[in-house]
């Protein structure tokens, strides 16, 4: 274990950190924590943080570890009730009433299942499932004082088919890039975690376990370089994805025979993608050991 090896750590907590390092996933102890007390209370999760610091990839993960559906709401502007619950089919609708005065029959039922269509958080009420409703501060605040309705009573009522309960809670997780505050009521409503970027030896970790086969020393240097960029005043800091891409590219010029620390240098258009941060970064690339 990482960051969980600590003697206070309680069993499950740490349990539920090798469960999701075997998923290549490695949390420190607040969030394992959170994530532990949000599955134990039954509490929606709210993960707030920069991009890229993996608020997203836990819930795929804990979707995997618990053997679930993974229910993905990605929230935009504009996102309606209807685009997140159900919408009625109108255009089968339609056909299945042309096609009955075309039959001479008289029309059935317009509003039934067959014409429903599911949308991810009617789909989380019957199946068991993390649900994921991502990015929420991209959404209008109208949606999410709805949200905070659904979120409350797990049920929803179609008009023309009753209600719908949820069979079994799902597992919710809400992610914030924290473009803008959320809702108090809203917050009260979760357990609440901020993801920072993970620290060197957690890091190190996610590198040696996503990027196999890139040498100990080269892990190290790559490692320290993305702690010291971040440093850096970036207009995009890079995110773990940018550092696993960034190993990655990396391995493949090390393998074509580059020197090291060179192949990072060389590769630095993966791990930052503004031309002005690379400036940045180059002018400090003696520093960051590159
Ligand atoms: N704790 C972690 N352990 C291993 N890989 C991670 C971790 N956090 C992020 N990653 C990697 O970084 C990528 C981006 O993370 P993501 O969850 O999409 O970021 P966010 O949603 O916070 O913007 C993931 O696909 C995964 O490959
Ligand atoms: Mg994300």
């Amino acid at each position: 274990m990482a960051s969980t090896s600590c003697e206070h750590v309680p069993d499950p907590i740490e349990a539920l950190g090798r469960r999701l390092a075997a998923e290549q996933y490695f949390a420190d102890e607040g969030l394992l924590t959170a994530a532990h007390l949000s599955l134990t209370l039954g509490r929606p999760l709210l993960l707030e943080g920069e991009p890229g610091v993996g608020k997203t990839e836990i819930a795929k993960v804990l979707a995997r570890v618990h053997d679930r559906e993974l229910i993905r709401l990605q929230c935009y502007e504009g996102l309606d009730a209807a685009q997140a619950l159900y919408e009625w089919d109108h255009p089968k609708q339609l056909l299945a009433i042309r096609t009955c005065e075309a039959e001479n029959r008289p029309v059935g039922e317009l509003y039934d299942e067959s014409f429903l269509m599911e949308r991810p958080l009617l789909r989380a009420l019957r199946v068991p499932c993390v649900l994921l409703i991502d990015e929420i501060d991209r959404a209008d605040s109208e949606f999410e004082a709805f949200l905070l309705e659904f979120l409350s009573d797990f049920q929803i009522t179609i008009p023309e088919l009753g209600t719908i309960a949820a069979a079994e809670r799902p597992i919710v997780i809400m992610t914030s890039n924290r473009t803008r505050e959320l809702h108090d009521a809203l917050k009260r409503r979760c357990l609440y975690h901020w993801i920072a970027f993970p620290d060197s030896s957690r890091e190190k970790r996610i590198i040696e376990s996503r990027v196999p086969g890139l040498p100990e020393d080269a892990a190290k240097t790559l490692v320290a370089a993305v702690a010291g960029v971040r440093d850096l005043d970036l207009i995009k800091p890079p995110g773990i994805a940018e550092s696993i891409e960034w190993g990655q590219a990396a391995k493949v010029l090390l393998h074509e025979g580059a020197d090291w620390p060179s192949a990072l240098k060389r590769s630095l258009g993966l791990l930052v993608k503004e031309q002005e941060d690379t400036e940045t970064v180059l002018a400090h690339a003696e520093g960051l050991g590159l």
